[in-house]
């Protein structure tokens, strides 16, 4: 069976927006998707790891501890797409890409969130896809994919819906520098990804369809990054 590994953005998973309702839709798509892949998804950490991160970094505290900070949020996320995804999938977040490997041999959905300070659940996700030899990485993101510039601030962005590993590492700019939100893809993980060639799909996550597609490796809407 075709691994594939989902980073599955904290603003995706709990922006705040009829989350439960989301929830329990997507734990229905993974569910239905994890009888034709092995499913490994990673959770960020979103808008509540900003939150204690901002907060405590207003309260002088050192970055190592704001991302442990961040690192608890993503592993409160895995847990709480676990419970929803009932039975599927490990209920502790796996802690080494060892043990997520081990997971799978028992659980169809292998659930995994932040490991060590100092960088992002999309690194994590780039580690592990290399560890699993996954097929391809999803990234489930807030916007539908990469885009010329930034579609939040930018009316005339344009969608990109194929970008080379070298143009994904220029648009990512430089490496995990501070605890706190990051652009489409973390740049230290576009590296990781272009040195592995794992092909990066990069979607909107509440898009079921294109998510769907994503992960299934069939056309979607959104970037998918190659060589
Ligand atoms: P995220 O992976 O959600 O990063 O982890 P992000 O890019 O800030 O979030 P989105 O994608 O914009 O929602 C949240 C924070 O947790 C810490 C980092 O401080 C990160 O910014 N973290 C996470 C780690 O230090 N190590 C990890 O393995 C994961």
């Amino acid at each position: 069976m075709e691994k594939v590994v989902v980073s599955l953005g904290g603003s995706v998973l709990v922006p705040g927006d009829d989350d439960a309702r989301y929830l329990r839709s997507l734990a229905g798509l993974l569910r239905d998707v994890s009888v034709r892949v092995k499913l490994f998804v990673v959770t960020g950490g979103g808008r509540i790891a900003r939150y204690y991160i901002e907060t405590g970094r207003s309260l002088g505290i050192g970055e190592r501890t704001l991302d442990e900070f961040g690192i608890a949020v993503t592993r409160l996320n895995a847990r709480l797409l676990a419970a929803a995804l009932a039975g599927r999938a490990n209920r502790e977040p796996a802690t080494t890409y060892a043990e997520a490997a081990k997971l799978a041999r028992r659980h169809p959905i292998v659930v995994m969130a932040g490991t060590r300070p100092g960088h992002t659940t999309d690194r994590v996700s780039a580690s592990l896809a290399r560890f699993v030899h996954a097929a391809r990485i999803v990234n489930a993101t807030s916007v539908a994919g990469v885009y010329t510039t930034d579609p939040r601030k930018d009316p005339k962005a344009r969608l990109l819906e194929r970008v080379t590993f070298r143009d994904l590492i220029d648009l990512a700019g430089k490496g995990h520098a501070a605890a706190g939100p990051s652009i489409v893809f973390d740049p230290v993980a576009a590296r990781v990804v272009a040195r592995d060639r794992t092909p990066l799909s990069v979607v909107y996550g509440r898009d079921p369809v294109a998510l769907r597609s994503a992960i299934l490796g069939q056309p979607f809407r959104g970037t998918l990054v190659v060589d």
